[in-house]
């Protein structure tokens, strides 16, 4: 027997009402700050990738799934979000409309990591981007929308966490004092710090490996080696959370795990953390659509893993709407019958009433016990005798009651 991939999962019927609920939920959070859906293809140019997310980031060195296509191109499915939503707004002439351009998108995500629970081989992600605006402002309102979209599901104690991790100008004196601290404390770092050290020192500071963790709280802290316009972006971006009554504690370990990010980076944790138990990240990334091409356009943006939403919303017995079931279920007995349903159910339809339809093969007790399976509210029999009078019995599944109604009277009676 075949089985889903190892990190992947189907999503059953039973599971759908939580994902609906999640979609709809950030559908309504998109209207409320003036985000427009954009949707992206599953699979790019492996260079956008490596070029935006970075070389020597674990995504792009240990993750992505690459692939070379039947014509040679270096392709790879998409280990995020940003980079494309980048791509398209610079393929598509959207630096010549009204700035920031505000996109968002629900996204399959892949990345070859070491499943457990909460982190997959695929996932998915809801994701928002604002695009040509570097006002701190807007990191504030994008925080803030993350922060609503939580309170919106009905989750409680999730926590932000917020840095400053500089830009261009003042990051290198940061990294050349992170170079320097860890200098000393080699042959004390674990192997994938050692190799951090020569290639990407920043994320030295969020090694999950305890004994690393006790070196990098001691580390020199970006917010020190901000230069003025980093320093006063920081400030404002905290004022203005204090001021939309947002709590935020500054992590100064919280780098992320993408290159592209400059100045403001958040994460959203849930109440019980555990190592990569992050809800949503996201930050500036001011120099990507340069990177990409483009002329220099500021952006921020932030996405958050939809199966970790399921986890937490299940954690925390949230209530979530079941999706509407079916009200109806066609019964038949006999050639004539069938006929009859089949055209009673192509009428209903054509009205917007969903129903099921038998097969009509099998016995009225096989067809009833099929409906309760079902979990219908109605079910409409027809036989021999309602053909010949355009009735058709009405069963209250619940009580087992049974009324003969004319065929014609049906959809008033349902609605
Ligand atoms: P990220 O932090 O890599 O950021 O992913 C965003 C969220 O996706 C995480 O906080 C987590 O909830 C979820 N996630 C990540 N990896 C997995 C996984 N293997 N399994 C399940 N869930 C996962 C980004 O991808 C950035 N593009 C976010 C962003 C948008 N920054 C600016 N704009």
């Amino acid at each position: 027997m075949y089985k889903s991939p190892r990190g992947t999962a189907d999503i059953l019927p039973g599971e759908q009402h939580y994902w609906r609920y999640i979609e709809s939920k950030a559908s309504e959070v998109c209207r409320l700050y003036g985000y427009q859906r954009v949707d992206t293809p599953v699979f790019e140019e492996a260079g956008l990738f490596t070029r935006s997310i970075g070389e020597g980031t674990d995504i792009v060195t240990k993750e992505m799934y690459t692939f070379q296509d039947q014509s040679g191109n270096d392709l790879a499915l998409r280990p995020e979000g940003t980079a494309p939503v980048c791509r398209a707004y610079l393929e598509h002439g959207m630096d010549n409309v009204p700035q920031p351009v505000k996109l968002f998108y629900f996204a399959a995500i892949f990345r070859y990591e070491r499943p457990q629970a909460g982190r997959y081989r695929q996932h998915y992600q809801f994701g928002c981007e604002a695009i040509g605006e570097a006002s701190p402002t807007l990191d504030a309102e994008v925080i803030d929308m993350a922060w609503r979209f939580f309170s919106l599901l009905g989750l409680r104690e999730f926590s932000l966490q917020l840095n400053s991790i500089g830009c261009r100008i003042c990051r290198p004196k940061h990294l050349e004092a992170l170079r320097q601290y860890y200098a000393g404390q080699a042959g004390g770092l674990c192997q994938d710090c050692t190799t951090r050290l020569e290639k990407n020192t920043l994320r030295l500071l969020d090694c999950k490996k305890p004994f690393c963790q006790a070196a990098a709280d001691r580390a020199p802290k970006s917010s020190d080696y901000l230069c003025q316009e980093c320093s006063e972006h920081f400030e404002h971006v905290k004022t203005y959370l204090k001021t939309a009554a947002i709590p935020f504690r500054v992590n100064h370990r919280l780098v992320r795990g993408l290159d592209y990010y400059t100045r403001t980076v958040f994460e959203i944790h849930p109440p019980e953390e555990a190592a990569q138990s992050a809800l949503g990240g996201g930050g500036r990334y001011d120099n990507l659509i340069e990177q990409l091409g483009g002329k220099p356009t500021p952006a921020i943006g932030f996405a958050t893993g939809m199966e970790r939403i399921v986890l937490n919303l299940k954690k925390q017995q949230i209530a979530v709407p079941e999706l509407p079931r079916l009200k109806l279920f066609i019964a038949c007995l006999g050639e004539e019958a069938k006929l009859e349903a089949i055209r009673l159910a192509s009428q209903l339809r054509q009205q917007g009433i969903p129903v099921l339809l038998s097969a009509g093969d099998r016995s009225l007790k096989a067809q009833l016990r099929q409906a309760n399976g079902y979990g219908v509210d109605y079910t409409a029999i027809i036989g021999e005798d309602e053909v010949k009078s355009h009735t058709l019995t009405l069963r209250t599944m619940a009580t087992s009651e049974q009324q003969s109604i004319a065929a014609s009277k049906l959809v008033e009676l349902l609605e």
